[in-house]
């Protein structure tokens, strides 16, 4: 059930990556919390059965299927959700892919390519669309990037190219805010900690013992569930963070502090 006082009441917000993971919950807690949501992510499938079961909610959500990596398909969505909801008040750009810890001179140019991709070319894409929407529909706005406690430190499960993509996704979040808080826009972004979703379960398949691991290294002993992640995602693009931006907040149990 949507609610008409919640953080994000009011607000229209796109999600990339929405149809796993901490997109999904994203989606799921951003309707609660009173947004109409706007979903992007390639599985048309798995997009459309969360649109409905927002709506089925009494939410109000949009998908519409594209690539983050395509300039133009980004550009599709966020003409659709000012068309379709009159403005665009925030943005998750959550979409990423991961990368296997192979050593950095066996890594190949293919791979680092796909990883930069999506993870950087993605963000880029939609802050380049997103935000002059945001400024001509609502008069400003607040974005969220989702980088990695890997876009702070160097980290043993992911490899080299994954590290300095989420080490670019905090760079291209600060410039943004830089450039466009004189115009109502806040950019900041998450370091995610290891969450259980899709992409870490890749890793802890492949690793024996793997989790037990993980928690270990937080200060609380376990990994996050995609809530938690979200829920701070939807703090951030709220106006009770209104005067938080170029920020890296991390999300991760305390890892990054240690
Ligand atoms: N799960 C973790 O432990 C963890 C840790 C640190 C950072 N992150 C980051 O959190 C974000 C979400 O990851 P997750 O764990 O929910 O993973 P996930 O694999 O469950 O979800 C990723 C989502 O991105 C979508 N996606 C991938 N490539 C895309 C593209 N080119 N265009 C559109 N959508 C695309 C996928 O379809 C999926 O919906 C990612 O940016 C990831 O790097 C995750």
């Amino acid at each position: 059930m949507a609610d008409r006082d919640g953080v994000l009441a009011g607000k229209v917000v796109m999600i990339t990556g929405a149809s796993s993971g901490i997109g999904a919950t994203a989606a799921r807690v951003f309707s609660a919390e009173g947004a109409s949501v706007v979903l992007m992510a390639r599985r048309e499938g798995l997009l459309d059965e969360l649109a409905h079961e927002i709506t089925a909610a009494d939410g109000t959500a949009l998908a519409v299927a594209g690539d983050v990596t395509s300039a133009r398909d980004v550009r599709r969505v966020v003409d659709a959700a000012v068309d379709a909801c009159g403005r665009l008040d925030g943005a998750f750009n959550n979409a990423g892919s991961g990368s296997p810890r192979t050593p950095l001179h066996l890594t190949d140019d293919a791979e680092y390519d796909r990883v930069f991709d999506v993870n950087v070319r993605g963000v880029w894409n939609c802050l380049r669309e997103q935000i002059p929407a945001m400024i001509s529909s609502a008069g400003g706005g607040a974005v969220v990037n989702s980088s990695s406690t890997a876009g702070l430190v160097s980290h043993h499960l992911p490899g080299a190219p994954y590290i300095a993509a989420k080490h670019a996704v905090i760079g291209l979040t600060k410039a943004a805010a830089d450039q466009y808080g004189d115009r109502g826009v806040r950019v900041n972004a998450l370091a995610i900690g290891a969450t259980r979703t899709e992409l870490l379960q890749t890793a802890l398949d492949r690793y024996e013992g793997l989790e037990d691991r993980l928690a270990a290294e937080s200060m609380v002993r376990r990994i996050a569930e995609p809530y938690e992640v979200a829920r701070a995602a939807a703090w951030l693009l709220g106006d009770g963070s209104s005067f938080i931006t170029g920020a890296t907040v991390p999300v991760d149990g305390g890892v990054t502090a240690l």
